[in-house]
């Protein structure tokens, strides 16, 4: 990690998430008397933030043996990675701004501990572990994973065979994708728009790749920050509900004349490419929120400059040969975490809780699975979800046994 003496400010960031994190508090509680996992190693290689401190320290409460190596080079909050080797004695290998040589000699450094369950975001430990660290493959009981990128991974491992043990789908639970991808992203990726480039949104041209659960939470706050929304999509069922919300949908090569900033959030590569660039106005501000920085063809971008050069911390400014300007934001790697801090904890809470009663599921039944990617189970959602709603004080309504049977039954309603 970067420096220890970072770790007085680390602790006051953690201490406030876990203010915003009633469900991971009550089942911190219950893994502080239940123990659940104890002795067990585990490796977590997730955005080093302070929501995930939360989660690294109800784990290391609940028995486990807990390192941390960072998911993503540019998300590390370098004073939480301090507080947590310091106070909270669980080794942290993740440094903010890290080069790719040192992000994967963090993420061996976290295998080194020799993990019976990996936590992944984004599929890159598993990946290592699979291909690279094959010897520590025997230790593994199970593993999880949070978003949508490494599902995608990790089933495609499952079909040819390469996954060699049975992992548990975070981002599949409703309590994850619903919330964390749609309200989490949604506020956080113009979050760090704002922060990285002060711009006023209202009447400006928003570009939105992808209308999936991330894409609609960055629209919806995008149009109720006053900007033109633009979606551009690959499947016809996604753009026509775009439509439907209200939001024009066109090809990118289209919008590429249009927009005033580009968000991508696909998950897919080569989304924003040369024939775009060439279409947009002076001054387009372009930018990634999904996993990977290969949404943008940086590398074409770079080619079509003459020359770049940082305009503001976290804005490159591209100077096309023809005497346009282009702005890149963070890199092209998320910006939600590269510019601003990633998602609100209140949200974060329900992904966590997440991935602490999986880590818990799979301890209980690993012996039952296959390696294959499992969904979460129903069970442990509405636990979730029901947590969730005390904690902000919110009363439902039960199904009577009345109701019950009536829906149970085919033979009711003639
Ligand atoms: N920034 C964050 O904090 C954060 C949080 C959660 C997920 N993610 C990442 O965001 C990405 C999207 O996640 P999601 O849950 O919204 O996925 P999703 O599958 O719900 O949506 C992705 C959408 O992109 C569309 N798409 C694919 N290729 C396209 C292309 N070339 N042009 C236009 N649209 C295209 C798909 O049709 C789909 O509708 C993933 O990489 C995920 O890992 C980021």
């Amino acid at each position: 990690m970067k420096d220890l003496a970072l770790a007085e400010a680390g602790k006051r960031k953690i201490e406030w998430a876990n203010q915003q994190m009633p469900v991971l508090q009550s089942i911190r509680k219950q893994f502080i008397k239940e123990r659940p996992l104890k002795d067990v190693r585990i490796t977590a290689c997730l955005h080093i933030t302070s929501e995930t401190a939360n989660l690294a320290i109800t784990l290391r409460d609940g028995g486990a043996d807990v390192v941390l190596c960072a998911s993503n080079p540019l998300s590390t909050q370098d004073e939480v990675a301090a507080c947590l080797t310091k106070d909270y004695n669980i080794p942290t290998f993740a440094i903010k701004g890290e080069d790719n040589a040192t992000y994967y000699a963090h993420l061996n450094a976290g295998l080194d501990h020799k993990p019976q369950i990996t936590m992944d975001d984004g599929a890159d430990l598993v990946t290592t572990l699979l291909t690279k660290r094959t010897d520590l493959v025997g230790n593994v009981l199970g593993g999880t994973e949070e978003t949508t990128t490494g599902v995608i991974r990790l089933r495609a491992m499952a079909k040819d065979g390469t996954l060699k043990y049975p992992v548990i789908a975070i981002n599949d639970a409703l309590t994850k994708h619903m919330f964390d991808n749609r309200y989490g992203t949604g506020q956080s990726t113009i979050d760090g728009i704002l922060r990285a480039t002060n711009l006023l949104l209202a009447g400006l041209k928003v570009v939105i790749a992808g209308y999936g659960w991330c894409g609609r939470g960055v629209a919806m706050r995008a149009k109720g920050l006053g900007a033109d929304v633009i979606v551009t999509e690959v499947s016809p069922l996604r753009a026509l509900e775009a439509v439907m919300d209200g939001f024009r949908a066109m090809p990118m090569s289209e919008a590429a004349k249009r927009g005033d900033i580009f968000i991508t959030v696909t998950g897919n590569k080569s989304v924003i490419t040369a024939g775009d660039f060439e279409k947009m106005k002076d001054g387009a501000v372009i930018c990634n929120s999904g996993h990977f920085n290969v949404e943008i063809d940086i590398g074409a971008l770079e080619r079509m400059s003459g020359s770049h050069r940082p305009a503001r911390p976290f804005v490159e400014e591209y100077a096309l040969r023809d005497g346009r300007k282009i702005y890149l934001l963070g890199d092209g790697r998320l910006i939600n975490l590269a510019a601003a801090e990633g998602h609100p904890a209140a949200v974060m809470d329900m992904s966590f809780a997440n991935q602490a009663l999986s880590a818990e599921y799979l301890l209980k039944h690993f012996g039952e699975l296959e390696r294959q990617v499992y969904s979460v189970p129903e069970a442990i959602d509405r636990q979730i979800a029901k947590l969730k709603l005390e904690s902000m004080g919110v009363q439902i309504d039960r199904l009577t046994p009345e109701q019950e049977q009536y829906l149970a039954s085919w033979s009711e309603g003639t």
